[in-house]
């Protein structure tokens, strides 16, 4: 009997990697994730080690391939946690551990890129801000504070990009990806040598570009012995997380939105041209479908707030599978607005709306009537604050919002689902796969050889939406005033952050 097709979607996230094994109708044959650590040398710094990430992949996908018995691998798609930069010399090796998305140390690079330029043509060469978590950044500061690695950077490539390095020989990146460097034109989709030259880079740091769903390598004989696929399978651009997570809940054109929760929290709406915040507190990138660009509100802790909370507040709870459900289990009995208690969950400062690596986290309003109970409970209706500030500026810009898809963890629990609901006054969408990243890797993994004729297509014949869940009104007014002391307490807090900017 001939096998039958599959595709893998591997997504390289920031607490794990994820290998998915789809057939073609779209049914998720096995699905493995192996855990990654992060390490915070000092407040606001965070690393991990590229090796870490290949060690992880390759374990993921052995695994789920041996789950998915009698399928065959056609192609494999890859996503990735978006900016964080490994640096590569030009043997291929990584030089230092790469800097990540949520690494808060570049803020004298941001500025520096800032004074030089200035934001317009920010705008118009990068259409996005000068943030710490972006790579151009990372990279100046690998200049300035070790000048010996700097002396020996031949490459600059991102999380997935490193693994399909890895996988196939090639270096290679794509849109979604390198939209999030701040060396790329998002505009015009070319890597933009404007901002190369006037940050003094050579464009020979960069890797070549491709489509998304178009293959940019082949399995080599050593990846495949390592993950138990074939020589010479294909290996498709991918995409970049966000990016792909849309992907995968079916949100791949203009008229929908998607909020993910993951160690990040985003809200994320896909255009038909490049449309830019002109304040620059939502983020302008290339989607996975070619002509299609997307704006993004990012907060750095959304999930990762939350299982910080869970390891911190709830030790007792560690190693067990249940944790997050029993934590939500107990602030679901709270009524709304956790009895006056406020947590801010800027732990790793705060991107939008606030554009401040500094930002730090709070608890406020405590009394010695509060329990863990309420404190799980502000924690849950603080990240949802968060994200609804995010969705407030997206439909500032004129993005229809009739309903949101939930991607990530925010999607999984009912009791989060309807905070995120009534918080956000919108009803919220499932689908009936919830993969996450990985899925929509696959996807693009099916449509590079062939399967489908474009990602709408695969997305159509392989998601359903479930029924829309519905705020109830009441909810959505009660939450009116914790969340206006939510928002009014960042400005009143913000001289007590790291950057010790004054009030
Ligand atoms: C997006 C961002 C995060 C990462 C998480 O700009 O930095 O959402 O992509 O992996």
């Amino acid at each position: 009997m001939t096998k039958a097709d599959a595709f893998v979607g591997l997504d390289v996230g920031t607490s794990g990697v994820k290998a998915v094994v789809v057939d073609a109708r779209g049914t998720v044959r096995s699905s493995v994730t192996t855990p990654l650590t992060l390490s915070t040398p000092r407040p606001g710094w965070a690393e991990q080690r590229p090796q870490d990430w290949w060690t992880a992949a390759i374990a993921s996908v052995r695994r789920a391939v041996r789950a998915a018995e009698g399928m065959r691998v056609a192609a494999v798609g890859l996503s990735g946690q978006m900016h964080s930069s490994v640096f590569l010399d030009a043997r291929g090796s990584v030089i230092r551990p790469a800097l990540l998305w949520c690494d808060g140390r570049t803020t004298t690079e941001c500025r520096e890129i800032t004074a030089r330029v200035g934001e317009d043509r920010l705008r118009e060469w990068v259409a996005n801000a000068a943030l710490e978590g972006f790579t151009l950044p990372k990279v100046l500061w690998l200049r300035t504070h070790e000048p010996e690695c700097f002396a020996r950077l031949d490459k600059v490539v991102l999380a997935k990009d490193y693994i399909r390095h890895r996988l196939t020989g090639a270096l290679a990146s794509e849109p979604s990806d390198a939209s999030g460097t701040l060396m790329y034109d998002t505009a015009r989709r070319r890597w933009s040598t404007e901002m190369m030259g006037a940050v003094g880079l050579p464009m020979s740091l960069l890797p070549d570009l491709g489509e998304s769903s178009e293959v940019l390598g082949r399995l080599s004989p050593a990846a495949a012995r390592l993950t138990g696929l074939l020589p010479g399978t294909p290996v498709v651009g991918g995409g970049a997380d966000n990016a792909c997570g849309a992907a995968g809940v079916g949100v791949v054109s203009p008229g929908d939105a998607v909020a993910s929760w993951g160690t990040s929290g985003t809200v994320l709406a896909p255009t038909g041209e490049p449309r830019v915040d002109p304040s620059l507190r939502a983020h302008t990138f290339c989607h996975v479908v070619p002509r299609t660009w997307y704006v993004m509100g990012v907060m750095l802790s959304a999930g990762g707030a939350f299982a910080w909370y869970r390891d911190v507040m709830a030790k007792e709870l560690k190693g067990r599978k249940d944790a997050n459900l029993v934590l939500n289990q107990e602030g679901e009995k709270v009524p709304i607005g956790a009895g006056g208690v406020t947590f801010l969950p800027y732990l790793q400062g705060e991107r939008t709306p606030h554009r401040d690596a500094g930002a730090r986290g709070a608890f406020v309003g405590l009394s010695l009537a509060h329990g863990r109970a309420h404190l799980t409970r502000a924690v849950v209706e603080g990240i949802c604050f968060g994200l609804r500030d995010s969705l407030s500026i997206l439909r500032g810009l004129g993005l229809p919002m009739a309903h949101l898809l939930l991607t990530g963890g925010g999607a999984k629990s009912p009791f989060i689902r309807r905070v995120q609901s009534e918080v956000y006054g919108l009803p919220v969408v499932r689908v009936n796969r919830e993969e996450g990243p990985a899925f929509g890797a696959a996807l693009l993994a099916a449509v590079g050889v062939g399967a489908f004729a474009d990602l709408a297509a695969a997305a159509r014949a392989t998601l359903k939406r479930l029924p829309p869940e519905r705020p109830r009104p009441e909810a959505h007014r009660a939450y009116e005033e914790p969340y206006r002391r939510f928002q009014a307490l960042y400005p009143s807090l913000k001289q007590w952050g790291a950057s010790g900017a004054p009030p």
